[in-house]
């Protein structure tokens, strides 16, 4: 069986001091984790935590990647560039980007695509908003996101991490039930499964208010194969119960 995974997102939160606290914290505690581990810190951190995290167990991410090559894209960073500083994980479509930055599902395909092609493996976020959800919607909703990255990429949609957040449960202490949660990702899982045949090897990561009191019981869904990780990443204590409950 796949190991899960654990990934920290640690959004626009840190500083140099405090990203070396941190880490110093969760390497001290980790022992040999029993799960693949990954921190998606802010893009001007890179450098530091890539050196703070050498010869680790815990890989890098990165919180976004340009869906161009190279050029003439102010303020955008390449998937190349992110290769340079030893970056395994980008987020791509995180509900965040899709809704201050106006992320289209064409945008977030894009992305993942040009993530792939830089060897970066790409974690798809998708999930439902409130009113959507209660307009049962949901399922419409996440088939949607998920099936623009799959008509993109194609075959290589093996090579993917998805991220079901849903985004009433981001930030808001409200998680989803555990059946709420696993009905979602058995749904994703079909989903996957038709469009490749290697589709068991994808983590399907549950996100949104997790924490170190209900992590185990969300990872112990059939379908739910790891964490996204927002706030509870940021206290050491925390994101090691969860990555200790993550078996
Ligand atoms: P919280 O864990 O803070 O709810 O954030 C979830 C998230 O958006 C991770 O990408």
């Amino acid at each position: 069986m796949k190991k899960k995974l654990i990934a920290g997102n640690w959004k626009m939160n840190g500083s140099l001091v405090a990203n070396e606290a941190l880490i110093k914290g969760l390497l001290t505690g980790l022992g040999t984790p029993g799960c693949q581990v990954a921190l998606c810190v802010p893009a001007v951190y890179l450098a530091q935590v890539h050196a703070l995290l050498a010869d680790s167990a815990i890989d890098l991410g990165a919180q976004d990647v340009s869906e161009h090559e190279i050029g003439a894209f102010t303020g955008e960073i390449s998937g190349a560039m992110l290769k340079e500083f030893g970056v395994r994980y980008a987020l791509v479509g995180h509900s965040e980007r899709r809704q201050y930055h106006f992320e289209t599902d064409a945008v977030v395909a894009a992305k993942a695509q040009r993530a792939l092609a830089g060897g970066i493996t790409p974690i798809v976020c998708v999930g439902e908003t409130l009113a959507e959800r209660e307009a049962g919607k949901t399922e419409e909703v996440v088939k949607r996101q998920l099936a623009a990255v799959i008509h993109t990429n194609g075959h290589c949609i093996s090579e993917i991490v998805v991220a079901y957040e849903p985004v009433w449960a981001i930030g808001t202490g409200k998680t989803a039930s555990v059946e709420q949660a696993q009905q979602v990702h058995a749904v994703l899982r079909a989903q996957l499964k038709a469009a490749s045949p290697q589709a068991d090897r994808i983590h399907i990561l549950y996100g949104g208010s997790m924490n170190a009191a209900n992590a185990a019981q969300l990872l112990a869904q059939p379908d739910i194969d790891g964490g996204l990780v927002g706030g509870a990443s940021l206290k050491v204590p925390d994101f090691l119960s969860i990555i200790a409950s993550a078996l």
